[in-house]
């Protein structure tokens, strides 16, 4: 193995069909993603049959020009990385079957990444982020505070007990009649609306939990909305949007903080397509700021699903592994 480790990450555990090259798992050579977006806005969400068929044409060619655009042929890669679980179960074997035989066919070892590990990585990207760190994880599926105690060794201290936060986004998007993906119109419309139009409730569960419920906020919107229509009371589109939002960010923060305060680890990376969400990045530096918190967020095209952090994923599996031998 040379002293650069070229890494190729195959990601396809959901709508997006993305593979990336990475060096030393920090550096990133070549990124693509085709985004089925397009094809599911249609249906208001993903639809698994129609995912994994979609992965099934584009992986190919996203994989070719990954590699094209790196300027590394597979020879020169010491590993595949690929996302097996979590996720829509024909999208991600699409991926593995393939990582497989590239693998197999070309003698290169094959590391199976879980994707919500994929997104903690990253934050690595072009960073000088260590562990141990607080890794809050917002997406699509998953709502996570975790505690990064080393490149492969992971505490999860609190989840969702119900939606995930980007799933409460698309559903009141929804409601709202946005179309899909819901966030990042919410994110958008927010900027015009006044985040103390409407008192939403910020639901925390008990004092020392970690957990989160976003169920409720998600019926409390509801509700709102169809209370002012039921009034014929003139709804604010860009006021529901920022108060939810707001409301959202507000617990999001509150548990992240509480995380660093039990711990005494003063070192927060954020992850996940919600990640992405203008105020809560705002929120974050501000707070982070202000207490003395180093804090890590990748750029946006890093926060949703991708090949580079399932490549990243690989190289710390990878390095642990040499480590340990
Ligand atoms: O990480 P991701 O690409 O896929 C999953 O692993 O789930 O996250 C997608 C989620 C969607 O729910 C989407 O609405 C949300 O991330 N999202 C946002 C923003 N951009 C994407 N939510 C809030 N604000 C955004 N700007
Ligand atoms: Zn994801």
């Amino acid at each position: 193995m040379s002293s650069n480790i070229y890494i190729l990450g195959i990601e396809t555990s959901c709508d997006e069909t993305a593979a990336s090259v990475t060096l030393n798992g920090r550096k990133v050579l070549s990124n693509i993603i085709s985004s089925q977006i397009d094809t599911h806005k249609k249906f208001g969400g993903v639809v698994p049959e129609v995912a994994s068929r979609n992965h099934v044409e584009k992986i190919d060619k996203v994989v070719d020009e990954a590699l094209k655009q790196s300027g590394i042929t597979l020879k020169e890669l010491d590993a595949i990385a690929v996302t097996n679980t979590p996720g829509l179960v024909g999208a991600l074997l699409v991926g593995l079957s393939y990582a497989k035989a590239l693998s197999y066919v070309n003698d290169i070892p094959m590391i199976k990444v879980n994707h919500i590990e994929g997104h903690i990585c990253a934050n690595y990207i072009d960073t000088n982020l260590e562990p141990p760190f607080i890794s809050l994880v917002v997406s699509g599926g998953h709502t996570l505070i975790i505690y990064v105690k080393d490149y492969d060794e992971y505490k999860t201290l609190g989840t969702t007990r119900d939606d995930a936060c980007g799933e409460a986004f698309d559903k009141i998007a929804r409601v709202l009649n946005l179309e899909y993906p819901g966030g990042p119109k919410i994110d958008k419309l927010s900027k015009k609306g006044n985040r103390e139009a409407i008192s939403f409730k910020r639901i925390t569960l008990d004092k020392e939990s970690l957990d989160f419920s976003f169920s409720g906020l998600k019926s409390n919107v509801l509700n709102y909305i169809n209370k002012s229509k039921m009034k014929e009371e003139k709804i604010i589109i860009e006021d529901v949007c920022a108060s939810f939002q707001e409301a959202v960010i507000d617990v999001l923060l509150l548990k992240v903080m509480k995380a660093v305060e039990n711990t005494k680890v003063k070192k927060i990376a954020l992850s996940g397509g919600v990640a992405s969400n203008s105020r809560l990045r705002e929120v974050m530096k501000k707070e982070c700021e202000k207490s003395k918190i180093d804090l890590f967020i990748p750029e946006n095209i890093y926060c949703t699903d991708n090949g580079a952090m399932i490549s990243i994923g690989g190289f710390c599996k990878l390095a642990q592994k040499i480590q340990n031998n």
